[in-house]
């Protein structure tokens, strides 16, 4: 699809973080050096006292802003009363970035409380591609498409998740947003090599990254083993700090997101976490710069 709309180079300097409606009020007090801020538009779009403050909120911050509920994997289309509501959040915030899942969630009107695994085929991508340009025509902007958290997978794919996500960007002209995370954990779940997904990847289809905490459990399927859930509810693992800086090297850095939304901590700690974040792009980009001094 030809896209009017300009293609965005926005890079901010640091690690942001994902702005929950427990940090609102305490954001808006106490205004803390964070360069910018991520919210989901569902929890504004019947929030007015919320949407209030989110607009005094974007005088002091960048605000990009994440859907969880534009299901472009549903096969009956994508809700446009819910893209008209999210449309208007956009006009407001102006957001650098917007940005939503690979994933379906709703079917015959119904919501469903989950980001829903697709099969990746020819037919799956004609319909994801269309629903996607429907969307970027609708908001009038780039969509980020964010690679799933994965936990099963099907027997009819034809391709892989990487492959998928390639075409859509190719076919549609959206960009990627890179669930770090997300590899991490859908690799270890479904049994590939994460460092060999962010190397698939093309750096200039990478328009951010984020960064959650999974949860380990017992996996009901294999005893003994492991399964990997996103959860959103813990500190970022160690293995995927080290897959963030190996995607750093490969991609340069990118606008980078905190994600936590479950058991949520005191906003300190999300900056705590973001600082890291920085830490590990400047460790990354000297390495980088050492190696290319020496190659
Ligand atoms: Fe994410």
């Amino acid at each position: 699809m030809a896209m009017t709309m300009s293609s965005n180079r926005w890079v901010p300097n640091g690690a942001g973080v994902g702005l929950r409606l427990p940090h609102l009020a305490e954001v808006m007090a106490t205004r803390p050096t964070v360069p910018w801020l991520e919210i989901h538009a569902e929890n504004f779009l019947a929030n007015p006292h919320a949407t209030e403050l989110l607009m005094e909120a974007r005088r002091d911050y960048p605000i990009s802003v994440h859907t969880v509920g534009v299901s472009v994997g549903s096969v009956d289309g994508v809700d446009h009363v819910h893209l008209r509501r999210v449309r208007t959040l956009v006009d407001m915030v102006d957001p650098p970035l917007v940005s939503g899942h690979l994933a379906w969630s709703t079917h015959a009107g119904e919501y469903l409380n989950d980001l829903l695994p697709l099969p990746y085929d020819e037919e799956t991508l004609r319909l994801v591609a269309a629903h996607l340009d429907e969307v970027q025509e609708s908001l009038g902007r780039h969509y980020l498409l964010e690679n799933p958290s994965s936990y099963v997978g099907f027997d009819t794919s034809t391709m892989s998740e990487l492959d998928f996500l390639c075409e859509l960007v190719r076919r549609t002209g959206c960009r990627l947003l890179c669930d770090i995370s997300n590899v991490y954990l859908s690799a270890h779940n479904m049994g590939y090599d994460p460092y060999k997904y962010i190397d698939g990847l093309l750096g200039g289809d990478v328009g951010e990254l984020h960064l959650g905490g999974f949860t380990p459990e017992d996996d009901e399927a294999e005893p003994g083993a492991e399964i990997l859930i996103d959860t959103h509810a813990a500190r970022i693992a160690e293995p995927v700090w080290q897959l963030y800086a190996h995607a750093v090297r490969r991609f340069g850095a990118k606008p980078t997101l905190i994600e936590w939304d479950n058991d949520i901590p005191s906003f300190a700690a999300l900056l705590a976490e973001a600082r890291r974040a920085d830490e590990v792009v400047a460790r990354a980009l000297a390495s980088e710069s050492r190696r290319a001094v020496a190659g």
